[in-house]
């Protein structure tokens, strides 16, 4: 399955697709590497690894439909079949939304539908929260919202501070976003009635 991975800036889960699918058998393969910021750190770990890297500023763009017309195009020019957001820090329109629909999927830092948005693990100290952890979903239109495909639950422990708690679950993220990626690549699941089951195996 060729996919597009889109950052905006440190892009440690990028390097962790990357890896995954450097790994012999792995069902997926990195096609594109799209980043809407052009200093994204992130960035280097594709020059690294070779990959092809293509810098969309929205700034660039009068209007978002314009900047994900050529996102759009430029997935297609790479014959992308999933994208991944991969702390791609721009809402996507519906349009754009819907033209990926089952086919776009993002990691969040946490476990959904709590704590939508940002400031994640911040939000989750001051409740209180013993539990956490991160999501990997498709992506709906609604921010943070959208089939639940993976989850990795991550303990709070008496002593964390937001730095600590994120480096926590950001392994965990490391390990289900290309767990994830392997599931659908697989064919493993599809999306019914809003939610993700397991395909009918293959008789
Ligand atoms: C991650 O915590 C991810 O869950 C969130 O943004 C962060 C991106 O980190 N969506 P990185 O750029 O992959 O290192």
């Amino acid at each position: 399955l060729k996919l597009g991975v889109l950052i905006s800036g440190r892009g440690s889960n990028l390097q962790a697709l990357i890896q995954a699918c450097n790994t012999p058998g792995f069902p997926a393969e990195i096609a594109v590497v799209i980043s809407n910021r052009p200093n994204a750190p992130g960035l280097n770990f594709a020059a690294e690894a070779g990959l092809p890297v293509v810098t969309i500023d929205h700034k660039d763009f009068e209007t978002r439909p314009a900047f994900e017309d050529e996102l759009h195009a430029s997935l297609q020019a790479h014959g992308v079949q999933l994208v991944c957001l991969a702390g791609f820090m721009r809402l996507l329109g519906n349009d754009f939304v819907n033209r990926w629909r089952d086919r776009m999927i993002n990691i969040h830092p946490s476990l959904l539908p709590a704590y939508k948005g940002l400031h994640t693990h911040e939000r989750a100290l001051e409740d209180g929260v013993r539990i956490t952890g991160c999501t990997v979903h498709f992506v709906r239109p609604e921010m943070d919202d959208g089939p639940i495909i993976m989850q990795a639950a991550v303990p709070v422990l008496p002593q964390d501070t937001p730095p600590l708690l994120a480096a926590r679950v950001l392994e965990a993220e490391h390990r289900i976003y290309p767990a994830a990626v392997r599931m659908v690549a697989e064919g493993k699941i599809r999306v019914s009635a809003g939610r993700v089951q397991l395909a009918a195996p293959v008789t």
